[in-house]
């Protein structure tokens, strides 16, 4: 678009255009003015020296194997580096700012929050999700956008509540990734790896009796499987914890047939808490 277009948009439109830019992607600013990078391209090739006629770099023969592995860009492995950050945090709090503080993860250049936790630390069942959404994104804090709305009411009919100040009565809620990824898309493998040390760490300053893994994210991270649909409500062993996977609550406000078997999940986890010593 011409520059002349552009100051004739009104406000609401601009903003309109913009919002829809962020939504993209396009969330920074890298320069004061515009830059039209196919001149400057054409500028630039016209400036280019001739051609060398030297020796032409070897070409890969037939049989040549391809290098296995993309290569990586020299730096701090970043797993390495979360590890440490995550076992130096001594509390909670320490560790919120590790993980706001972790400066490897590409996501949170594009996220608005780092999204931590909700809930009472002392609950004795800790829930892991898998990454903010917009809203969790906007606000700061973990399931506040429809599907949080809904677990809340799923965990409110089994008497429980994040606001609760009695750990049995209570819940505490936390993702697997605390920044949310580009237009909600799955996080990768290794967005999730560099962040499993500080989840890890989370667990056990937490230190929950009883941890629920809602959708495949956080089973794939925890118990290194898949398969949601066969693994609910079947009980598993992680982290010196049981771990009940069970369905996402976004995967139930997409599937309602599947609440049939939510709830039989959370009658189940009612009775192994109420089971507890
Ligand atoms: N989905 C998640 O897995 N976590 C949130 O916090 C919100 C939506």
């Amino acid at each position: 678009m011409e520059a002349g277009a552009l100051s004739d948009l009104d406000f609401d439109t601009a903003l309109a255009m913009l919002a829809w830019q962020v939504e993209l992607g396009a969330d920074e600013a890298l320069a004061e003015t515009p830059i039209n990078r196919y001149e400057a391209h054409a500028e630039a090739e016209a400036s280019a020296p001739p051609a060398q006629s030297g020796p032409a770099l070897p070409m890969p023969g037939p049989g040549a194997v391809p290098h296995p592995m993309p290569l990586r860009v020299a730096g701090p492995d970043p797993v390495a580096v979360a590890e440490d950050a995550a076992r130096a945090a001594p509390d909670l709090e320490a560790l919120h700012a590790a993980i706001a503080g972790f400066a490897l993860c590409e996501l949170k250049r594009g996220a608005k929050t780092t999204v931590f936790a909700d809930g009472n630390p002392a609950a004795r069942v800790m829930i892991l999700g898998e990454a903010p959404g917009r809203d969790e994104d906007i606000q700061g804090k973990p399931f506040v956008g429809r599907a949080g709305q809904l677990l809340d009411r799923m965990l409110a009919a089994i008497g429980l509540s994040r606001s609760n100040p009695d750990p049995g009565g209570a819940v505490y809620i936390a993702n697997i990734l605390p920044w949310r990824p580009p237009q909600n898309r799955d996080p990768e493998a290794a967005e999730i790896a560099m962040m499993m040390p500080f989840v890890r760490r989370h667990l056990e300053l937490a230190a929950p009796d009883i941890l629920v893994l809602m959708g495949n994210t956080p089973c794939a991270a925890v118990l290194g499987r898949r398969g949601i649909t066969r693994m609910r409500g079947q009980w598993a062993e992680a982290l010196g914890l049981p771990v009940l996977p069970t369905f996402h609550p976004a995967y139930l406000l997409r599937n309602p047939h599947a609440k049939r078997e939510a709830w039989a999940d959370l009658l189940d986890l009612r009775a192994r808490l109420k089971g507890l010593p």
